[in-house]
């Protein structure tokens, strides 16, 4: 399983990128506006720490300026992949920059049937928000179980499963064991995996011990 971070706070990516464990990294409109940064110099930053793949959202809508937005974030580095939108013109960028050999992650998507399109439209990374889907009474894992049961139906679909809108350590638990090619997960939840109140625990017990041995490994 892949992990990507959830964010555009350059600082958490470097210090994320520093465990070795960071595959990727997600980011959106909204967290460009948490950042406060300008987006192209921020996009280029970000790939210059983390040699994954980096999503870049388009901003627009329609398709004429969408492939245009698409064509200039596709320069900054080759390991940029073109955030869509889920919807018919998105799907259609998505089409063109994939028979281009451009990485796509197709956002905002919301059912199976929408994950589909996506797949057969050349997507790298397709985005379920489970988060946002729980937050309305639905069930975010439950379409992260059909999506990997579709794709795995059809060998000649080679888009991952990313599962976006996570938002503890059990989306992330139960998308490893359904399957999920990829989680983005926020910087807070990353950490929380590390987590344990026994590992606690049972450190701060060996670390007494230890002392009382008066001895010393270096
Ligand atoms: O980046 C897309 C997704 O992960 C957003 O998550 O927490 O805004 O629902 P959230």
């Amino acid at each position: 399983m892949k992990f990507f971070v959830d964010t555009a706070d350059i600082n958490e990516i470097k210090e994320l990128a520093s465990t070795g464990l960071l595959d990727g990294v997600t980011t959106n409109p909204s967290l460009i506006l948490k950042s406060g940064k300008s987006f192209i110099p921020l996009i280029e930053e970000i790939c210059a720490v983390v040699s994954g793949p980096v999503s870049a959202e388009v901003a627009s809508t329609d398709y004429e300026t969408m492939w245009k937005e698409a064509d200039k974030l596709r320069q900054i580095a080759d390991h940029v992949a073109v955030k869509v939108p889920l919807t018919p013109d998105g799907l259609k960028v998505c089409k063109r920059l994939s028979d281009e050999g451009t990485m796509v992650n197709v956002t905002l998507c919301f059912s199976a049937a929408q994950a589909i399109l996506a797949a057969k439209a050349g997507a790298a990374f397709i985005s379920p928000f489970i988060g946002r889907l729980d937050d309305v009474g639905s069930d975010g894992l439950t379409l992260i179980q059909d999506i990997v049961g579709i794709y795995g139906n059809y060998p000649d679909f080679q888009t991952e499963v990313l599962v976006a809108s996570i938002r503890n350590p059990m989306h992330i638990v139960e998308s490893a064991k359904i399957g999920a090619d990829v989680v983005t997960c926020p910087p807070s939840v990353i950490k929380q995996l590390y987590g344990h109140p026994l590992t606690d625990k049972g450190l701060a017990a060996f670390v007494e011990d230890w002392k009382k041995t008066g001895q010393s490994i270096l």
